[in-house]
């Protein structure tokens, strides 16, 4: 006899697999109750696991026990049943549940355990806070837009470790317990017992070591690894997130982006069944951004912006002269047969750009035969014939401008494209529009820090032309780097590298990185480069973006199992949290002020 609480039943079926051809089977099913009905005589219950939902029947004229037994259950019980397939009656079928022609009339039933009732209900449309969902996360993970998610998720990995070990990758694990790899973001630091004083940092990505794995001969690396990143989160970043990370040998741009689309191929035909057609548009960084405002454009829709920095130059407003004497542009955006829009929702755009750090947001209505606009009358008819040409200027048009350093008019702009493209419903969400943004700089200055910073990071190859100007003209220099943007969102990002010890070392000095600090930090890549390193190159993906756009969900808590929140934290099992006194005086380390224990 088993003493097991299964006894001697065993699960045959899934909840979605059973239909008409079923009819008449004995069949033994197991999950959770998703609803119970009770119809005076006859019990009903909606019984649940991750595949669908088989409505099973408890008749007191068929069998009484069981029928008494079925009383107790409630929502969210975990049962097991035997049972025949029948047929449901007449009138009683529902053609949206894949199970909807059959119910399962009960012989034997186990009460494998009971639930407490649950937080929230188990379906699609609830109305709790994210926080709540968080705390009861393996409650939330049950709800099927979340099964869903997670299930496309597999699919997604599955996909990628079929493509590319057909393609010769080797699947490769690198240490998570390393030293910094600067990808632009804070390390996470883990100090260490046996080496007081010492601390490893947490990988922002495995840049160095698949680096090195070329450098070692194991062309073709791949892998689906985790990243940790120390910055401020939004919908789309997480400080643990993971990538489809990848490098190989011997590679130009080409190879890659040829590569890597398709496997985007292969993704969406595995996933979703929908065909993409390689290869993708691609964007120069410079044309990216003046067109688009961002280096990430929705290629979805148009609304470009337009640079009329020319013919207001000399205006006699103020604003806009001022700004372009001082190196500044002022670009406009021409929201098409949008002049109805009222003060308000001119006001709240005015703010949206505000966040964007834009000092305003200017705009002209296009009326008939005149302007309205509290800007208008600063200009000149032969300016205004020039903005109305330029920026092909229609009655019912309503023009919108802003005047700042490129960097920020850029961006406020671009920002509000992407918000008038939602707001005036110019996005077929039903689309998936990929892009190569290729060129970018190879430094970018950094305000807060007041130096320069690799834009992608210190190892990626300047184009062969720019390297002279590295020494003097340093944010002139563009790279050999590319991002794929995927409706706006930037799926990833890779580049080809500097395989050349002097040329890494010219870098390293454009960074105003002295030669002592980066043979401190970089010493172990240096000596490998000047081992035999093959020219090589790679990309890595950010897969919880793609599986978010993939599953067409608003952010990327929603498909990673256990997210963390705003603050970085885990809800479910309250991390990070303090610690003792003795584990801290294990690792020699002391906390200061108010976080001191004593
Ligand atoms: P990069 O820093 O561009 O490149 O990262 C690659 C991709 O990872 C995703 N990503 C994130 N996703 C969620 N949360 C985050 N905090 C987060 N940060 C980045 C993005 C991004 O495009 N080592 C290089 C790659 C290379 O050069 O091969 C790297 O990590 O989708
Ligand atoms: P003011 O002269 O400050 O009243 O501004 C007149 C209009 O110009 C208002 O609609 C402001 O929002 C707008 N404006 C002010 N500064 C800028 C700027 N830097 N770029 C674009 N518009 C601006």
């Amino acid at each position: 006899m088993s003493d097991d609480i299964l006894g001697e039943m065993r699960r045959t079926h899934n909840c979605c697999e059973l239909d008409a051809a079923s009819v008449g089977k004995e069949v033994v099913l197991m999950g959770w109750v998703q609803r119970r009905r009770d119809h005076g005589g006859v019990i009903f219950i909606d019984l649940r696991d991750r595949e669908g939902i088989t409505q099973v029947v408890f008749n007191p004229e068929k069998n009484k026990n069981i029928h008494e037994k079925a009383h107790a259950i409630r929502n969210e019980y975990v049962i097991g049943v035997r049972g025949i397939v029948d047929p449901r009656p007449e009138g009683m079928t529902n053609p949206t549940l894949k199970t909807g022609e059959i119910e399962i009339t009960v012989v034997e039933l186990k009460i494998l355990n009971a639930a407490k009732t649950p937080a929230f209900l188990i379906e699609d449309k609830i109305d709790v806070s994210e926080t709540v969902r968080l705390k009861y996360r393996h409650i939330d993970l049950r709800r099927p837009q979340m099964q869903k998610n997670i299930i496309m998720r597999h699919k997604a990995a599955a996909s990628v470790r079929n493509y590319l070990d057909k393609l010769g990758f080797l699947e490769i694990e690198t240490p998570v317990l390393t030293r910094s790899t600067p990808e632009g973001a804070r390390d996470y630091l883990v100090p260490s017992r046996v080496n007081p004083g010492q601390f490893y940092a947490l990988p922002q990505s495995p840049q160095l070591f698949k680096q090195l794995l070329m450098i070692s001969g194991l062309d073709r690396y791949f892998q689906i690894v985790r990243c940790f990143r120390d910055e401020d989160l939004r919908a789309d970043r997480q400080p643990e997130f993971t990538q489809i990370d990848m490098e190989m040998s011997f590679v130009g741009e080409n190879d890659i982006m040829a590569i890597t689309e398709g496997m985007m191929k292969k993704i969406f035909n595995d996933v979703l069944g929908i065909e993409i057609n390689p290869p993708f548009l691609r964007l120069l960084y410079k044309d990216s951004v003046s067109r688009f405002g961002l280096d990430r454009p929705d290629m979805r829709f148009d609304l470009e912006l337009k640079d009329i920095s020319d013919i207001v130059e000399k205006s006699g407003f103020k604003v806009f002269s001022s700004v372009v004497k001082k190196g500044g542009i002022v670009k406009a955006l021409n929201a098409k047969g949008c002049s109805y829009f009222s003060r308000k929702e001119i006001d709240d755009l005015a703010e949206f750009v505000a966040v964007y750090r834009a000092k305003g947001l200017a705009w002209i209505k296009v009326k008939e035969d005149t302007w309205q606009s509290p800007i208008a009358k600063f200009f000149t008819d032969q300016e205004k014939k020039a903005l109305s040409r330029r920026l092909e200027m229609e009655p019912g048009d309503l023009v919108f401008f802003v005047a700042d350093q490129p960097k920020v008019t850029n961006e406020a702009l671009g920002y509000l494209r992407n918000h008038l493209g939602k707001k005036l419903g110019m996005i077929d969400e039903n689309e998936f529009s990929f892009v190569w943004v290729t060129d970018f700089p190879l430094l970018e200055y950094d305000e807060t820090e007041k130096r320069l910073q690799a834009l992608h990071h210190p190892f990626t190859a300047p184009l062969e032309e720019d390297l002279k100007l590295l020494k003097d003209d340093p944010l002139s220099a563009r790279s050999r780097a590319y991002d794929l943007v995927l409706n706006g969102s930037e799926i990833g990002g890779g580049s080809i590298r500097i395989h050349k010890k002097d040329q890494q070392e010219k870098v390293f000095e454009a960074l105003n990185m002295d030669k002592k600090t980066y043979e401190e930090k970089f010493g172990f890549l240096l000596s490998a480069l000047d081992s035999g390193a093959p020219p090589h190159g790679g990309i890595a993906f950010g897969f919880d973006r793609l599986v978010m756009i993939l599953c067409g969900q608003p952010s990327i808590r929603d498909v990673i199992a256990f997210p963390k929140t705003q603050k970085a934290a885990c809800l479910l099992t309250n991390a990070p949290a303090a610690t003792s006194k003795a584990q801290l005086d294990e690792l020699s380390l002391k906390l200061k002020g108010d976080f001191a224990i004593s």
